[in-house]
């Protein structure tokens, strides 16, 4: 069976990296972007963002003219047999979803296919709430093109899980596809071209309406929130009872085999792209609807809690922090990106401000642009670990990145005026650090 040509509109993390890895598997993909800076740029082999794993396949599938970059969708359309949808959904100031770039896409797809004579399938793979894959996209489609859905064009809804920094790995190792179809044809051409790319490791499959695939992604954010919130809910807590260690009591549910360990790390939060804007998107189209979401709100005002709450350790521990010299280790949103979108240090030092801490230093091993252009003023940035540290009367840490965790009791001990540390993602050994340092650790007290 020969292998359908595949056009993908956005060349954002989703769009470019599965455009990358289907192009790497011997399809020819034809990807578009608004940014016509990208174009030459991804079409010369380099990606406009760092991924890890993608500038290697992106070079491979120029050399070999697998993948093009235009901006021209329509061209795109017309030269492929299936589009995939991946623009940004991003969030509106209200909260709501902004849907504009599917909108203009999907036009633009419709106009190219009242030109074309055989089959094609589109595919959203967008996060957009439900309803948006058939009543936008679907009508611009059947308006534009003036054809009908079912019969010349197939239409679905395929969410995707792709985590940053790891979304070229989970393109190839996915744990599940989740396929909404307009109707039995579309669903099998959908189906039939993964069948074609993972071959005889075909992940496990579930085939469903447009509307239920376009809430499974909502529902799957919303879970591993949910999750995260738990495990701080639980961590707070449990820094009220003597010895009680929070990872303890998450590693012995997580063996439950209903329950599952992971996305049970306690700490200072969740942030990201996605989690945030999802979670708030869904619960404010719940709201539209007459159904307010109580998990959802309690989930997102424990994750901004817990910005409050390493502060508030934080006082506990050495007093009034006015005056002092405060140290932040980490910036970006999770190790391994300078990625500072919904970052917890945001939170956390938008919190120490307004207690009118000033005296705020920084420090990340990739993001300190990126943490510059979003923090700003408010703090200054070091350009090691040692001079973040220097001098420092408190040091809160806020991402686990592989080089704090070889940080000993020593190396804090030796720079700063006074050790006091708060671990604020669980990264070092309990009792070694609490019995050296002045030292916290979330979801753990050792009230003796
Ligand atoms: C997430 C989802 O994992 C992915 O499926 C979805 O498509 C996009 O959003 P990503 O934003 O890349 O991916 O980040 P992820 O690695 O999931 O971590 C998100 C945040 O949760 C980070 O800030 C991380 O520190 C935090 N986290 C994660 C916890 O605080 N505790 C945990 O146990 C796990």
């Amino acid at each position: 069976m020969d292998k359908p040509k595949i056009s993908i509109a956005g060349c954002g993390y989703v769009g470019l990296v599965t455009a990358s890895v289907l192009a790497s598997r011997g399809f020819n993909v034809i990807a578009t972007t608004i940014i016509e800076d990208h174009i030459d740029l991804i079409n010369s082999g380099q990606a406009p963002f760092y991924e890890e794993g993608l500038d290697d396949v992106l070079k491979q599938v120029i050399k070999e003219n697998k993948l093009m970059v235009t901006s021209d969708n329509q061209m795109a359309v017309l030269n492929t047999d299936i589009t995939f949808i991946s623009v940004g959904t991003p969030m509106r100031e209200d909260n709501s979803i902004d849907l504009s770039f599917i909108n203009t896409v999907s036009k633009e797809i419709g106009k190219a296919l009242a030109k074309k004579k055989d089959f094609h399938l589109v595919v959203n793979r967008s996060t957009a709430v439900p309803g948006t894959t058939r009543n936008l996209i679907g009508k611009n489609l059947i308006q534009k093109s003036s054809k009908q859905l079912g019969k010349a064009i197939g239409l679905g809804m395929q969410p995707e899980f792709l985590r940053e920094g790891s979304s070229v790995y989970d393109t190839f190792h996915p744990n599940r596809l989740i396929i909404g179809e307009f109707d039995k044809k579309s669903g099998d051409t959908l189906e039939n071209m993964w069948r074609l790319f993972y071959e005889d490791r075909f992940p496990p499959i579930e085939r469903m309406n447009i509307e239920s695939a376009e809430l499974v992604k909502y529902a799957n954010n919303s879970f591993l929130c949910t999750k995260i919130s738990f495990a701080n809910e639980f961590a707070n807590f449990a820094e009220l009872i003597p010895n009680v260690d929070v990872n303890d009591v998450m590693k012995g549910i997580g063996l439950d085999e209903r329950i599952n360990p992971k996305f049970f790390r306690a700490g200072v939060g969740f942030g990201g792209s996605c989690f945030h804007k999802d979670l708030s998107a869904i619960k404010k189209w719940a709201r539209n609807l007459g159904f307010n979401s109580k998990v959802l709100q309690a989930v997102l005002d424990l994750n901004e809690n817990q910005a409050i709450h390493i502060v508030d350790v934080a006082e506990e521990l050495i007093g009034n922090l006015i005056n002092k010299k405060i140290s932040i280790l980490g910036l970006s949103f999770k190790p391994g990106t300078d990625d500072m979108r919904e970052a917890p240090s945001i939170r956390v030092i938008n919190e120490l401000r307004k207690r009118n801490v000033t005296d705020i230093i920084g420090y990340d091993p990739k993001a300190k642009e990126s943490a510059e252009e979003a923090i700003g003023d408010k703090i200054k940035y070091a350009k090691s670990i040692e001079e973040a540290l220097k001098n420092s009367e408190c040091t809160l840490l806020i991402t686990d990145w592989d080089e704090f965790k070889e940080l000993t009791p020593d190396d804090y001990k030796k720079h700063m005026k006074t050790p006091n540390l708060i671990d604020g993602r669980r990264i070092y050994d309990y009792d070694k650090f609490n019995k050296e340092l002045n030292f916290r650790a979330m979801g753990r007290i050792n009230l003796e």
